[in-house]
């Protein structure tokens, strides 16, 4: 079998034509969707992920502005920061980026964000609409693979999901939960997972987010199962590569994400699409 590769930046590109058309209907109501980002720091992947985040804001007619503020700014100066723009009705989304300096307490931050503008889907008021299936700001990357599960029409409802060593706040927990809700049978697995194989070679649906290159080979995936490679690894060539070794699960799955290319776009395209949810609510 040599399997249908779900291409992000293709789904990508249909998504955010869709969404600059709803931005275009937004303007028309005198509206303009903004969103900012806040940057403690200068780490560079932190900085790609935003230029990721700013290219896509532009290119669906949304407003960006980053602040980008010093490694040493404190944890209150940060929370003064969100409450402005908690109160700026002209910005609909806010995203922190993470990680932050180990000074600063990320719960505390996180919490401080308006579950009105929480784009990320990060605060504990819109994880727990999502736990119980209510319409709400979903975490990025996991709504993310459910887009792209659904584009290639796989029906979830009954499919013996397996999540590989991923129970991360951002992608493992939550994406699991959508799929839950989607009435698929999920299982997590995680590094004190015992004889992780025997689970892996069970799902219909994997879900890789375990962060180590190459982790997943191709003897570990069921035949026909669709495969979610959710990380994203750079080599010491520089290359980077997800948690599936791309080339052997190609021969044994039905559907494949790569990397890069694959989950990546979708979660950036996924945030923009968040930001215009936002913006609506504003409207009168
Ligand atoms: N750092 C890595 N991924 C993310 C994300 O999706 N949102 C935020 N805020 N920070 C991140």
């Amino acid at each position: 079998m040599t399997a249908t590769i779900i291409d992000g930046k293709e789904l990508s590109k249909t998504k955010r034509s869709e969404l600059a058309k709803e931005v275009e209907q937004i303007k028309a109501k005198g509206l303009l969707p903004k969103l900012v980002v806040i940057l403690v720091g200068d780490n560079p992947a932190s900085l790609s992920y935003i230029r990721g985040k700013q290219k896509a804001a532009e290119e669906i007619g949304v407003g960006f502005k980053l602040e980008n503020y010093p490694e040493s700014f404190s944890e209150k100066e940060l929370l003064e920061v969100i409450e402005h723009y908690n109160n700026n009705d002209e910005y609909h989304g806010i995203l922190v980026q993470l990680p932050l300096p180990a000074h600063i307490n990320e719960t505390a931050v996180v919490e401080k964000i308006s579950p009105l503008k929480d784009v990320d889907g990060f605060h504990p008021v819109n994880i727990g609409r999502m736990m119980t299936g209510q319409d709400t700001f979903l975490p990025c990357t996991p709504a993310g693979i459910v887009e792209m599960i659904k584009s290639v029409g796989v029906d979830m409802v009954g499919k013996n999901v397996v999540v590989v060593v991923g129970r991360s706040n951002i992608v493992g927990k939550p994406v699991g939960q959508l799929l839950l809700n989607e009435h698929a049978t999920v299982t997590y697995c995680h590094s004190k997972t015992k004889d992780l194989s025997s689970f892996t070679k069970e799902a219909d649906i994997l879900v890789a987010a375990v962060g180590r290159a190459n982790f997943i080979k191709g003897e570990d995936i069921k035949p026909g199962a669709v495969v979610i490679d959710v990380g994203v690894n750079r080599l010491e060539s520089g290359k980077l590569c997800g948690d599936v070794v791309f080339d052997e699960a190609k021969e044994v799955a039905s559907f494949l994400t790569p990397v890069p290319g694959g989950v990546g776009p979708m979660t950036i395209t996924m945030l923009a699409h968040n930001t215009v949810q936002s913006a609506k609510q504003f409207l009168v």
